[in-house]
């Protein structure tokens, strides 16, 4: 048992996932989770404290006295959370909040590619004094994409080759927000790169495909994401390292050439297109979900000794290594999701621990969970368990995460049943 107690900020599958890695650390001493959830109940102490309370986070990394705070969403970041823990000299994985501001403004991560000749899509920037038909026109040869300036949970981007309905939600967001981006469609398959990184280096983590669509064959409305597989074969070597040379490398160097040091995780969102040349499509300053639950598992080093180099500059003197193994997760999301998720019913079939099957190691992640009066596990969220399997193939690790679904009962929950399948 190692002598470090870590917090970790946020309560869903990601900070689930987080922890049971954290628990595997030999440096770990205890762990405490602020708000968690019911998984992360069996592996550390919660605190109910919300993740976007900063004060609250604050006195609570102090009361416990904490050697690392892990920020799971990007909200705490983007208030400020990093550049408080620094104040209070307690290192932070996670940026500092104008850094954060990559994923708070798109605009903001367009304008910063753009200077560092980073490959993204062609845009405008619209408000009450454009020509909104002339944008429109520019880019009609494809469908339109419109993305509102602010953090919008997933609901702040409109793909369509609807005219009126790229218009309509342009003048909407104008009307609130003063500004919008319109973008040029970018065709092509889309994969994440979460990219661990500090002042003196970066570790690329095996790139992996969300699957964000509500229902099979990537139909129905946007969520977090329904699912999640690892390694992305889509990723070739050769596209990986590409990114690394246009996308990865320059903005380290950009983040490099700033007062404050970038000390997270970068997740980029990549479009690859039939060209094998990769684009960004957005920038988020913390891991994936469900990405984080099917990536920390391919990560053969200590997570702990990971996430605090990162936080403290000394990444580069690391050498992170990974198993050559195949990780898929498959959300099992409620009744109404994303619409209006129906919470509080109960859930059954849930396994406690990581179990070995068939030569895959399987457990489920809690994302919106919790025990009620009577410790009963109940539902408190849209996407609920996060059922995850690692095996020395993709149709073994399927296999074995659905098998675990089969067992699981929540009424009217629903979850897509072809998670993977562009790569099997
Ligand atoms: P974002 O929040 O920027 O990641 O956008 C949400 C989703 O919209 C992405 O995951 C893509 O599926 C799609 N999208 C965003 N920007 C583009 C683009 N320029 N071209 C094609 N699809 C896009
Ligand atoms: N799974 C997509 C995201 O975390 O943004």
């Amino acid at each position: 048992m190692g002598e470090k107690v870590v917090l970790v900020v946020g309560g869903g599958g990601r900070e689930h996932a987080l922890c049971l890695s954290l628990s595997q650390s030999e440096h770990v001493e205890s762990i405490h989770c602020a708000p968690g959830n019911a998984g992360t109940a069996t592996l550390s102490t919660n605190h109910p404290v919300s993740a976007t309370d900063i004060e609250g986070i604050l006195s609570l990394a102090q009361h416990i006295d904490a050697d690392l705070v892990v920020a799971g969403p990007e909200a705490p970041l983007c208030k400020g959370l990093a550049d408080q823990l620094t104040i209070l000299g307690i290192p932070c994985f996670g940026p500092v909040a104008s850094l954060a501001h990559l994923e708070g403004s798109k605009l903001h991560a367009k304008q910063v590619m753009k200077s560092a000749n980073i490959p993204t899509a062609d845009f405008h920037v619209l408000d009450n004094e454009s020509n909104i038909d002339a944008a429109l026109d520019d880019f009609s040869d494809q469908p339109w994409v419109v993305k509102r300036d602010v953090l919008a949970g997933g609901k702040g981007v409109v793909v369509t080759e609807d005219r009126s309905e790229a218009r309509d939600f342009i003048l909407s967001s104008i009307e609130k927000d003063g500004q919008v981006l319109l973008e040029q469609f970018l065709p092509g398959e889309e994969a994440s790169m979460l990219v661990v990184m500090d002042g003196s280096g970066f570790v690329c983590l095996p790139a992996s495909q969300d699957h964000k669509r509500a229902y099979d064959g990537d139909k129905g409305p946007n969520t977090g994401g329904m699912g999640a597989y690892c390694p992305a074969p889509v990723v070739t070597e050769r596209i990986r390292q590409k990114a690394i040379d246009t996308i990865v490398q320059p903005m380290h160097s950009y983040l490099c050439s700033l007062d404050t040091p970038y000390r997270g995780v970068l997740y980029v969102g990549l479009m690859i297109p039939e060209s094998g040349n990769p684009s960004v499509v957005e920038f988020n300053v913390r891991f994936g979900d469900p990405e984080c639950q099917i990536t920390l598992p391919l990560i053969k080093s200590d997570v702990f000794e990971l996430l605090y180099s990162a936080s403290t500059d000394t990444l580069a003197e690391r050498s992170i290594e990974f198993h050559d193994l195949n990780a898929v997760t498959i959300v099992l999301a409620a009744e109404g999701y994303p619409q209006s998720p129906v919470k509080g019913r109960p859930i059954f079939g849930v396994p406690k621990n990581v179990q070995s099957v068939d030569g895959c190691s399987v457990w489920v992640n809690h994302a919106g969970t919790s025990l009620d009066s009577n410790g009963n596990l109940i539902s408190t969220g849209g996407r609920v368990l996060s059922c995850s399997a690692l095996g020395p193939s993709l149709t073994d690790a399927c296999k074995q995460a659905y098998a675990i679904l089969e067992n699981i009962e929540l009424q009217g929950s629903h979850y897509r049943k072809d998670i993977a399948f562009r790569a099997l």
